[in-house]
């Protein structure tokens, strides 16, 4: 039989229960009372209403319920279980391969370092240890970090904090066992992998490079409607490169074939259209109507929330190009990270990389001459767009925390307020999407405004279009019969949601007042 003692509070408050079990009397406190609790109906399994209020939402308590690494169903237990001691696994490789590469002693010593502090990470992940506070590396973000685990994941581990979170420290820890040394500080132990992915895509890249080199123009002797709907369906095709650019990131791709990421990439319009049906939430018309009335306004700012470097890097490029081209945009503010981020986010290094080696690189000795002239071309026209300032790489501190977005306007206002100015704010890939929507068991049909919270009800907050193939298991934005197609899916195709088969692109309302109306 279960009991609970109840104490008297001194002011006449509720009295507090206190189990009986491992409870002491003070002296002078008063009497116990205990009550026997046999006669009273069992507990009941009650269903929590979701979404939760806004107020009880908080990073450890996701408006649905939480992915976390120990749900057996979820991504998250392969992923936190499996995927991160392996490609923790590889990254100590990868530090290895350099310090037998080294001569200096200085050097030598402090990367070994390194390794030892990668060594207690491995431990700490695979023995499923307690979220310890980031050590002060002088990183803009540590107090946003520490902040975040002192107010909500004190006394949690790996495994039973929310997994974006779980998976977001460990590559702040892995960032930290080079931000505390000496020479090390800005090692990345994934650009070799992320150099390596964009020389093995050489058909895919000379495919988009051989078309746009020459700058866009429209055919003689076109109508302007004509040109209009060259237009229109030239930013479709464009935005599905873009999209589908996303499927191959290199955390997952461990165990593909060559001919598997050929297959992935590739970028013909046969493809495109057969794969357009795979967009299972698909705005991307209502997407062309807000790009062609940013450019009947003015001409606007787009922003793009980027995610992977190398191949994806690239069509986001291509595709940012067109937009300065044909005038639906006139500026294009690119943000990447800090540091090495989920394997192959982008940073600063790979950003620089990537335009400097299309020009001058020897990556593709099998090439054509004229291919390797259509990239150089391409990546001189790209440069000129950085110095006369029409393309802007940023990378602001918070894309590399724990918070969702949800929580950027309030832990990041500077950056709220800077995107708010943009008239489009593109986010890439499958973890933006996440932070997105706060990485949660919302249903299918939920709405995209409904799941993304103040980005799209803030005051201020920017349009916002999600372009994400999917690869985990958050999926939202499926319309009214979101349930039943995703309900389907679970049961024909199990494994759907990692698969990067599908996809979706999902644009938020945007500002009161400045909506673009939608037939
Ligand atoms: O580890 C899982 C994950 O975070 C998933 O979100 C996705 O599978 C991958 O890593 C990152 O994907 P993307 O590069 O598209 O954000
Ligand atoms: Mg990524």
């Amino acid at each position: 039989m279960s009991s609970i003692s109840a104490k008297s509070e001194p002011n006449g408050a509720e009295p507090t229960a206190v189990t009986t079990k491992g409870s002491r009397l003070s002296p002078g406190a008063p009497p116990r009372v205990t009550l026997h609790l046999g006669h009273l109906p069992s507990k009941t399994n009650m269903s929590v209403p979701y979404p939760r209020s806004p107020s009880r939402v908080d990073p450890n308590n996701p408006p649905w319920p939480a992915f976390r690494g120990y749900h057996r169903y979820s991504f998250a237990h392969a992923t936190m279980g499996v995927r991160l001691p392996t490609i923790l696994g590889k990254a100590i490789d990868d530090a290895s391969r350099t310090l037998n590469e080294q001569s200096s002693e200085d050097l030598i010593i402090d990367l070994a370092n390194c390794l030892e502090r990668m060594d207690q990470l491995m431990v700490d992940l695979s023995g499923n240890a307690k979220l310890r506070p980031i050590i002060d590396d002088a990183e803009a973000d540590v107090s946003l970090w520490n902040k975040e685990i002192a107010k909500y994941f004190q006394g949690k581990d790996f495994m039973n904090a929310p997994w974006l979170f779980a998976e977001a420290y460990k590559y702040r820890r892995l960032h930290e066992c080079f931000s505390v040394s000496k020479y090390w500080k800005d090692y990345d132990v994934f650009y070799r992998q992320k150099c390596d992915t964009f020389s093995r895509s050489a058909e895919a890249v000379f495919e988009l490079s051989m078309r746009f080199a020459e700058p866009f123009s429209h055919a003689a002797n076109l109508s302007d409607a004509e040109k209009l709907d060259a237009d229109r369906l030239m930013f479709l095709e464009l935005t599905q490169v873009c999209l589908w650019g996303n499927s191959t990131d290199l955390s997952l791709l461990i165990n593909m074939s060559e001919e598997q990421i050929k297959s992935l990439q590739s970028t013909g319009g046969d493809h495109l259209a057969a794969t357009e049906k795979n967009i299972l939430g698909n705005h991307l018309n209502r997407l062309w109507e807000t790009v062609k009335s940013i450019r009947e306004k003015t001409g606007g700012r787009v922003d793009f929330v980027l995610d992977n470097a190398g191949f994806e890097l690239y069509c986001d490029c291509v595709y940012a190009d067109f937009l300065i081209q044909s005038g639906l945009a006139k500026q294009i503010h690119f943000h990447g990270k800090r540091y090495p981020w989920f394997v192959s986010d982008v940073t600063r290094k790979d950003w620089e990389w990537l335009l400097n080696i299309m020009v001058y690189g020897h990556l593709f000795p099998k090439a054509t001459e004229v291919e390797r002239e259509s990239l150089r071309r391409l990546g001189e026209r790209w440069k000129q767009y950085e110095r006369d300032g029409k393309w802007v790489y940023e990378q602001h501190p918070f894309w590399c925390t724990g918070y969702t977005f949800w929580d950027l306007h309030s832990e990041a206002p500077d950056l709220f307020l800077h995107l708010s100015r943009s008239d489009l704010v593109f986010f890439k890939g499958d973890l933006n999407h996440r932070k997105l929507t706060y990485d949660c068991h919302a249903p299918a049909s939920t709405p995209f405004d409904v799941a993304i919270g103040p980005m799209a009800s803030a005051a201020g907050a920017p349009r916002i279009c999600s372009l994400r193939t999917i690869k985990s298991d958050v999926v939202v934005g499926l319309g009214d019969d979101g349930d039943l197609i995703a309900k389907k899916l679970d049961d024909d195709e199990p494994g759907w949601k990692i698969s990067g088969k599908y996809a979706v692109v999902l644009l938020s309302d945007g500002r009161p007042g400045e909506k673009v109306r939608f037939a």
